[in-house]
């Protein structure tokens, strides 16, 4: 058989320490080691976006750019990538196109090379933009399959939708497969079918959570993938990546051998264990694998993240009654995957139709939005009594959701007057206002700097009660948005 060396994404700087410890790594326990990584082999890396950027200003006050410039100063060789919410960017609601576009031009002038785009409803307008001008800038636009099971959903909906993101002008392909619900043989049976239709390659990203994740490439692999998701073998497993370590390893001496360097990888490995001696990593999320993903369907994180939630509000005991009724709220609602921001639509619908002990007799303003057609067009077809229950006569939207954005940029910057330093603070400033001009403030000494760095879900910045159950993204680790953050005020009323 000829040779077909399998490529490595390496996603200890974004998705691993996402996974594990709620995106809290700072950019310090990264630089000394990035040397080493550039010599490694990798393919590419994934170091910026979902996240990260948010999390830089909020808890770690650092700034998202300056990140990516630190890293982009070292590697040369080693590709970077990010990961982008399409209309979404690195936030939680859709901006203006005008955002849109220099959102991408600005990362990718910054040194991101790989554009990995999705959308939580696989909608394809919501990724059309920032494809569009991730191709104008020269960079690679990798668009993504955010992977699901449903009845609406199985290995043709999916093919069909990668030739389509083909035709699109789409460089490669990526299966993400967030939940880690992809069995091996499902993951044969798609990359088949995709390598039938498409000429691009196919990248598999899979979070280990079910414990198939290893198996699935390796399926996966003899079905012809170009490329996985790995992480660093101390920061692997649990809802983060298959091991790096082992994947290499694994296909040793085979015509898939990844010819990366393994002595430096057991170094690389060796660095971030001491590291993550640095960060709180709670125990539900590290354990070794959680199959009741597979049965409900829900990420191993959203599991945990419905327990506290409903810990707050002393209720914990209707846990399996919130984990039976997240499935009955994702099939009225068209069966999303979930994936930011819908698993926390979903989740947190959940928990009020559980807690309130009647189903929908609040509804939250997302659930809301979502049945407006303000996140995209839901996969299936929504349940029209509840559509009509809580819309009365109101129809959905047709549009594309950002067409009913005015653009944002110039009122923006008139707000952000002098504090704006660098093109750059525009944009963390349009996409998360509140926390950006906050971060600015400190920067120039105009507010005191952040007490102390905050440990992942060290119980310091737990959410106020009150805000645990309006607010969905909660849901994530100490995340309290604003109406405008979560992007409620955005669309005329
Ligand atoms: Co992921």
């Amino acid at each position: 058989m000829t040779s077909r060396p399998v490529k490595i994404t390496d996603t200890t700087l974004r998705d691993a320490h996402q996974s594990l410890m709620a995106t809290r790594m700072r950019t310090e326990h990264m630089v000394d080691i990035l040397e080493k990584m550039e010599e490694v082999g990798y393919y590419s890396l994934e170091v910026w976006g979902g996240a990260t950027f948010d999390t830089c200003m909020r808890f770690l006050d650092e700034d998202p750019w300056e990140r990516l410039w630190a890293l982009k100063k070292v590697f040369k060789k080693t590709k970077l990538q990010m990961l982008l919410r399409g209309q979404n960017l690195v936030g939680y609601r859709h901006y203006a196109d005008d955002v849109v576009k220099e959102f991408v031009k600005r990362a990718v002038a910054g040194g991101i090379d790989i554009v990995r785009i999705f959308d939580a409803l696989n909608d394809t307008r919501n990724m059309e933009v920032a494809l569009q001008e991730v191709r104008r800038e020269g960079g690679h636009a990798q668009v993504t399959l955010s992977y699901t099971i449903s009845p609406v959903h199985n290995i043709d909906y999916f093919a069909d939708m990668a030739a389509k993101l083909e035709d699109m002008g789409a460089h490669s392909i990526c299966i993400k497969d967030m939940a880690g619900l992809i069995s091996p043989f499902d993951a044969y049976e798609l990359v088949t079918k995709m390598k039938e239709r498409i000429n691009i390659p196919v990248q598999l990203h899979c979070h280990y959570t079910s414990g198939m994740a290893s198996m699935a490439y390796l399926k996966a692999i003899e079905a012809g993938v170009d490329v996985i998701d790995t992480a660093t073998a101390s920061l692997a497993l649990g809802t983060s990546q298959p091991p790096t370590d082992t994947l290499v390893a694994a296909l040793k001496g085979t015509p898939y051998d990844t010819g990366l360097n393994q002595e430096l990888l057991s170094e690389v490995s060796d660095y971030f264990k001491e590291v993550r001696k640095n960060y709180h990593i709670p125990l539900e999320v590290a354990m070794g694998v959680d199959t009741n993903v597979l049965s409900y369907q829900i990420p191993g994180g959203m599991i945990s993240n419905l327990a506290s939630q409903l810990e707050g509000q002393k209720a914990s005991h209707l846990l399996g009654e919130v984990l039976k009724e997240v499935p009955r709220v994702r099939e009225e609602l068209g069966y999303p995957p979930l994936v930011t921001p819908t698993s926390q639509i979903v989740g947190t619908q959940a928990v009020f139709n559980v807690m309130l002990k009647e189903r929908y007799k609040m509804v939250s303003s997302e659930v809301k939005n979502y049945l407006r057609g303000y996140y995209g067009r839901p996969p299936g077809p929504v349940d029209e009594e509840l559509r009509t229950k809580i819309l009365g006569q109101e129809e959905p939207i047709s549009v594309r959701p950002a067409d009913l954005l005015p653009p944002q940029l110039e009122k923006a910057k008139e707000e952000l007057g002098d504090l704006l330093e660098k093109e750059e603070d525009l944009l963390s400033y349009v996409l998360f206002p509140q926390v950006a001009r906050s971060f600015l403030r400190r920067r120039r000494g105009l507010e005191p700097p952040l007490e102390a760095p905050v440990k992942a879900r060290d119980g310091k910045q737990e959410p106020k009660k009150e805000h645990q159950l309006h607010n969905i993204f909660a849901l994530d680790a100490n995340l309290i948005l604003t109406d405008e953050e979560r992007g409620i005020t955005a669309y005329p009323a």
